[in-house]
């Protein structure tokens, strides 16, 4: 059952993405996995999964949202204020392993509204950093006014144990930075494939050319993880819309292994 929960911030990011501060009611905590998501539902209107954006150290009962107008219910989210009411249930799905990525070179991939479901992954890194090894991120956007986080992203930029790299399509007058796909950024990186943990998050036409590329430079296909989503309804493995053969991506996902999808047919 969805819990009314209570928006106590929104903050506009682009033009079609809004950050949600969300407050559960009851003294109810999220605690989730990161790389979980939540099942967002207006009254009337209809639910979607969002992927949790905040950092799962971060105490109480609030977490955050990156919602992407696209539709019907993000549209109706996208005119809600400060107070308003909506509903949520989960958290839901297999966030990453983080234990299996300590001691390893974790490096983030991130291209577009990938950065959301990733923020979470990286402030988790960041919160036990002694855990890992290097902390890499790459980012690409559509173009300069496209991205996410830029606040963020810029403060990552100033981290001596972070290495920030970003990547826009097309730049505009005011852009320096590099101009390409976000793999064009692999070549800045010496990377370490034999250490390396991969974790990508992006448009589907994204991951072909990353796997690629990926695999070309030596990271083991059981190094490379993918956050795996798929239309979704009930979100707790009850309905099949998710399903593809015998992965449920509600509930085996969205956090897969590239070993565990590589062979499902239209996966990727
Ligand atoms: C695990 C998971 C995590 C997600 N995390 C985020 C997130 O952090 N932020 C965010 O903005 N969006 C996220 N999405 C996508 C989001 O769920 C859809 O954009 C949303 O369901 C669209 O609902 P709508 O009613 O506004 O759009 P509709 O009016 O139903 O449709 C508009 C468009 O959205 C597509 N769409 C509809 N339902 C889904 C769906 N369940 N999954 C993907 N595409 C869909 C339709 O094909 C159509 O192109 C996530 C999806 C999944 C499966
Ligand atoms: S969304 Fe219903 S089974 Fe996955």
């Amino acid at each position: 059952m969805p819990v009314p929960a209570k928006i106590t911030a929104v903050r506009t990011l682009t033009e079609l993405e809004k950050l949600y501060t969300i407050e559960l009611p009851y003294g109810l905590t999220l605690d989730h996995d990161p790389g979980q998501f939540v099942q967002v539902s207006l009254f009337g209107v209809g639910e979607a999964p969002i992927s949790i954006c905040s950092a799962p150290s971060r105490s109480g009962s609030s977490f955050e949202l990156c919602v992407r107008n696209v539709g019907n219910l993000t549209g109706k989210m996208h005119a809600l204020q400060v107070g308003d009411t909506l509903g949520i249930r989960g958290p839901f799905g297999r966030g990453f392993p983080m234990e299996r990525f300590r001691g390893k070179d974790v490096l983030f991939i991130a291209g577009g509204l990938g950065l959301a479901p990733l923020r979470s992954v990286i402030y988790e890194a960041m919160s036990h950093r002694e855990k890992y090894n290097r902390l890499i991120i790459l980012y690409g956007a559509r173009s300069p006014r496209e991205m996410l986080f830029r606040d963020e992203v810029n403060a990552f930029n100033w981290m001596d144990d972070v290495e920030m790299y970003t990547t826009v399509d097309c730049g505009d007058e005011n852009w320096h930075g590099c101009v390409g796909f976000v793999n064009s950024l692999l070549d800045n990186v010496a990377l370490n494939p034999h250490n390396t943990t991969a974790i990508v998050c992006g448009p589907p036409i994204m991951y072909k050319f990353i796997l690629d590329d990926l695999i070309g430079l030596g990271v083991a296909e059981h190094d490379i993880w993918l956050s795996f989503e798929r239309h979704m309804k009930c979100g707790v493995g009850k309905c099949g819309h998710c399903q593809i053969n015998h992965i449920y991506a509600c509930l085996d996902g969205p956090s897969l292994s590239y070993t565990e999808i590589k062979n499902l047919e239209e996966a990727l």
